[in-house]
């Protein structure tokens, strides 16, 4: 299979540009920052850590994904590239979690995306990741991500929101040109096949980057952890904003994937 960037394509400059702010840190780059101790926002960028370490095996499963495929050198690229803003991303997380009183170190309970789980070997094609990877997860948490930059008030949750705002944003356009290049020239049956496995994804976005869809005593803990943290500007907006949010994003989503031929309809 040719897997390939489009011409002129302008994201893997981006990627280098993504890759050329690593290596800062919140205390380097922010180090008069005042230690504020509050649970909830301690508890919400430790999830927020835990949710960016998943990244970084997804898209390691891309990349094996591609190789096996063949897709080009340039492509490897672009993936490893987005592997390692995965990677500084749960530094960040975890660098603002001890800021604001001390990283939790264990999944949180509920937690649908175990890290550990998802680096075990698996043979998924590169298209299921296309979709499930670029156009859900990666469109979604940006969304979440662009409307809390917009919101946080402190300046180390403002500074982690920026730096990983700029590198998702490259990462959701390399999703959807994969997405664009693959999925429309599948079969109807594979792509109707891709558009029911969507739509199991989008309920499980509503349990892992909403609240939605969590059972009773975890909603109630995740909805809380938000509305603290929303209410004293540390990164977070309330649950009823962030789960509005993860809605009209996934209905964004099922837009765009069904002019690319992923829908039950189609
Ligand atoms: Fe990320
Ligand atoms: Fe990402």
């Amino acid at each position: 299979m040719k897997i390939q960037l489009p011409p002129g394509s302008d994201t893997w400059a981006q990627l280098r540009a993504g890759q050329k702010r690593r290596g800062r840190s919140v205390r380097e780059v922010l180090p008069d920052v005042p230690k504020r101790h509050a649970d909830a926002a301690r508890r919400f960028w430790s999830t927020r850590a835990w949710s960016e370490y998943a990244a970084v095996p997804a898209v390691s499963q891309i990349v094996l994904a591609l190789t096996r495929e063949g897709a080009g050198l340039h492509v490897l690229g672009a993936y490893t590239a987005v592997a390692s803003d995965e990677v500084r991303h749960a530094q960040l997380s975890r660098e603002l979690a001890e800021l604001y009183g001390g990283y939790v170190d264990t999944v949180p309970e509920g937690f649908a995306y175990d890290p550990m789980g998802l680096a075990s070997p698996s043979d998924v094609p590169v298209t299921v990741w296309a979709l499930s990877n670029g156009c859900y997860s990666e469109t979604v948490s940006l969304a979440l991500i662009r409307a809390r930059f917009s919101r946080t008030k402190h300046p180390a949750a403002h500074f982690v929101l920026n730096e990983t705002l700029k590198d998702e944003a490259v990462h959701v356009r390399l999703g959807w040109q994969l997405a664009e290049e693959l999925l429309p020239v599948l079969s109807r049956g594979q792509r109707r096949g891709l558009a029911e496995y969507g739509e199991a994804l989008a309920q499980m976005l509503r349990s892992t980057f909403g609240t939605s869809a969590l059972p009773p005593g975890p909603r109630r803990r995740e909805r809380a952890i938000r509305d603290r943290t929303a209410a004293l500007g540390l990164g977070a907006l309330s649950a009823d904003e962030e789960d509005a949010v993860v809605e009209e994003a996934l209905s964004g989503v099922a837009e765009r994937l069904h002019r690319l031929g992923i829908s039950r309809r189609a």
